[in-house]
C-alpha cells in the first residue's frame, strides 16, 4: 500500500510503478466511458487523482455505480504523469474495490463548510482539508514537543489528573466523583445498605487537575529537567474562543534555573516545534498561507528568526499608559496603573501592535498572581512571566517557584491555604530546597497560533467548553 503523500512527494522514478491507494472519495468525475476520482488518505492535504476507464478497469461500470464522495476505496494500478492542471502524477486504476459504500445523505458533499457546522459534526469534520491540516500540524507539533525535551536532556514525567490540590488557587477545578453513572447501580454493604458515594473519590474530595506544575515540581528536585505533557482542566464558565475546559499543556520544571532560565528555554522550545512542524509539514501549511491568512507565513518567520522581546511588567503598564492617554474612548478598559491584571485588549496591543512580535512581560505584581511565585526583592513583584504572542494574547505562564520555605508559607497563609493540605509541597522546601522554575504552555493555543485557527475549538479533536461534551 503506498501512502498518497509518498506518491505526490516522490521524483520521475515513481511513473510506471504498481500502487494500491486507499482511501476516502473527495470528489468523483463521473462520465460514461471515463471517470475521475480525487482519494483522499488522511496522509497529506492533496489527494490523488484515480483514473477509472471502461477498457483498463476492471467492472468499470458496475463499480463506478457504487462509488460517490465518502466512500471508501482501495484502487490497483499504475502511476502515469498526469496530464490534468494541479498534480503531478495520478494512478490508472486496474481494478477498484469498494470497501465502504457511502449514502447520499453524507453531509460533506463537495462545497465550503463553515467551521461553525463542522463543528455539529466532529466526529466527521477530520475528513475535511481545514480540519485535517490542523490535525496533521498539531500531532508534528506533539511529536517535535518530545524530541526537543529528549534533545536537552528532560524527563518525561506522567502527573495525576486526578488531584487534591487546587495549583493555581482559583476555584475553578471540576469535582470528581466515585459516583456511578447509572443511579440504578447504586453499590450496597453486605445488609443492602447504600454505600454513601457523596463524599467524592472513596470518601474524600478530589478534583481534575488545572495544571501538573506542582506535582512536576517534586520530580524537578530530584531529576533535574522534567516536562509532563498532558490534559488539564478547567471549570471557567467562559465562551471565549481561547478557553476550553479540557485542555493540553506542556509543562517543563528546571532544577537550579531562574526565571530568565524559563524565558530561555520557552524561546528555544516554541522555535524548534514551530521549525520542526513547518518541515514536516510544508502542504498543509501552504494551505494555511494562502487559503486561511496570508499574513501567516511571515508572522512565523519573525517567530522562527527573531529574538522574542522581554518587557518588565511596570514598563509594559507606562507603555500602554501613554497610548491609553492618546484617545481613552478607544479603550474598554482605558484604567490602567500598577497591580492591573492585563486585559487581552492590552496584550493584543503589546504584542500586535507595539512590539509586533512574541512578548515576555515579566515581574507581576504579587498581588495578582499565584502563590508558590518567588517574591522579588522589591517586595512588590513576583518572577513571573507571560509569553504574548500576535493573534492569540497569552500563549505560556511561567514563574521561577518560591523555594524559601518561611516565604512560601506566609504567601499560602496570605492566600488562604492551609499547611496541611501542602505538606509535601513544604516538605521540598525542607529537604534540600533549590531555586527552580517552569512554566506552562496551552497547546490548542500554540495549535490555533501556528495555523491561524480562530476558534480555540477547532484545534482540538473534541472540544470541551460550557454546552459543548455531545461525544
Ligand atoms: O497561566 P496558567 O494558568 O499557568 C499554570 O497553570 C501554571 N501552573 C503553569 C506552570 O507554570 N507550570 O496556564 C498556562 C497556559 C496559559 O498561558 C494558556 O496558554 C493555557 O495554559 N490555558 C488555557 N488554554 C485553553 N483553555 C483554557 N481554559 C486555558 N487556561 C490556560
Ligand atoms: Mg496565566
Amino acid at each position: 500500500r503506498t501512502m498518497v503523500r509518498t506518491l505526490l512527494e516522490s521524483d520521475e522514478a515513481i511513473v510506471s510503478s504498481p500502487v494500491l491507494i486507499k482511501g476516502w472519495v473527495r470528489t468523483v468525475r463521473d462520465q460514461k466511458t471515463l471517470s475521475f476520482i480525487n482519494v483522499n488518505d488522511g496522509s497529506s492535504l492533496e489527494g490523488v487523482q484515480i483514473v477509472a476507464d471502461a477498457e483498463g478497469t476492471a467492472d468499470y461500470a458496475a463499480v463506478m455505480a457504487r462509488i460517490g464522495t465518502g466512500a471508501a476505496i482501495a484502487a490497483t494500478g499504475t502511476v502515469a504523469r498526469s496530464q490534468g492542471k494541479g498534480q503531478l502524477y495520478e494512478v490508472q486504476a486496474s481494478s477498484i474495490e469498494v470497501v465502504g459504500e457511502c449514502d447520499d445523505s453524507f453531509p460533506l458533499q463537495k462545497k465550503r463548510h463553515s467551521l461553525e457546522f463542522l463543528r455539529s459534526i466532529a466526529h466527521l469534520r477530520a475528513r475535511t482539508n481545514t480540519i485535517g491540516a490542523i490535525a496533521r500540524v498539531r500531532s508534528a507539533l506533539a511529536q517535535a514537543t518530545h524530541a526537543f525535551f529528549a534533545n536537552e536532556g528532560f524527563t518525561y514525567v506522567q502527573t495525576p489528573l486526578i488531584t487534591a490540590s487546587d495549583c493555581e488557587g482559583a476555584g475553578e477545578m471540576f469535582r470528581v466523583s466515585t459516583l456511578p453513572a447509572q443511579l440504578s447501580a447504586m453499590p450496597r454493604d453486605e445488609s443492602g445498605k447504600e454505600l454513601d458515594f457523596s463524599k467524592d473519590f472513596f470518601g474524600k474530595p478530589a478534583f481534575l487537575t488545572v495544571s501538573g506544575q506542582l506535582a512536576a515540581e517534586t520530580y524537578a528536585c530530584a531529576l533535574g529537567s522534567v516536562y509532563t505533557f498532558g490534559p488539564t482542566f478547567r471549570a471557567e464558565n467562559s465562551q471565549t474562543n481561547r478557553h476550553l475546559a479540557e485542555f493540553h499543556m506542556i509543562e517543563p520544571e528546571i532544577a537550579f534555573a531562574d526565571l530568565f532560565d524559563v524565558m530561555d528555554n520557552a524561546e528555544r522550545y516554541v522555535k524548534y516545534v514551530v521549525r520542526e512542524a513547518r518541515e514536516r509539514c510544508p502542504g498543509d501549511f501552504a494551505f494555511f498561507g494562502s487559503l486561511v491568512d496570508k499574513e501567516l507565513p511571515a508572522r512565523l518567520d519573525v517567530l522562527v528568526n527573531e529574538p522574542f522581546e522581554r518587557v518588565p511588567y511596570t514598563t509594559a503598564i507606562e507603555l500602554l499608559r501613554a497610548e491609553i492617554a492618546k484617545d481613552p474612548s478607544k479603550w474598554e478598559f482605558p484604567q490602567v496603573e500598577f497591580g492591573t491584571d492585563l486585559a487581552s485588549e492590552h496584550e493584543r496591543w503589546l504584542t500586535e501592535s507595539h512590539f509586533r512580535k512574541p512578548v515576555f512581560v515579566y515581574n507581576y505584581p504579587r498581588e495578582i498572581k499565584s502563590f508558590y511565585m518567588r517574591d522579588n526583592e522589591d517586595g512588590k513583584t513576583v518572577a513571573a512571566t507571560d509569553l504574548l504572542v500576535p493573534g492569540i494574547g497569552e500563549l505560556i505562564g511561567g514563574s521561577q517557584r518560591e523555594e524559601r520555605l518561611e516565604q512560601l508559607k506566609l504567601k499560602m497563609r496570605e492566600s488562604g491555604l492551609k499547611e496541611e493540605d501542602y505538606w509535601w509541597y513544604l516538605d521540598l522546601r525542607r529537604f534540600g530546597t533549590v531555586p527552580h522554575a517552569g512554566y506552562g504552555l496551552g497547546f490548542e493555543r500554540l495549535v490555533c497560533y501556528v495555523t491561524a485557527t480562530a476558534n480555540i475549538r477547532d484545534a482540538i479533536a473534541f472540544p470541551r467548553f460550557p454546552g459543548g461534551c455531545e461525544f
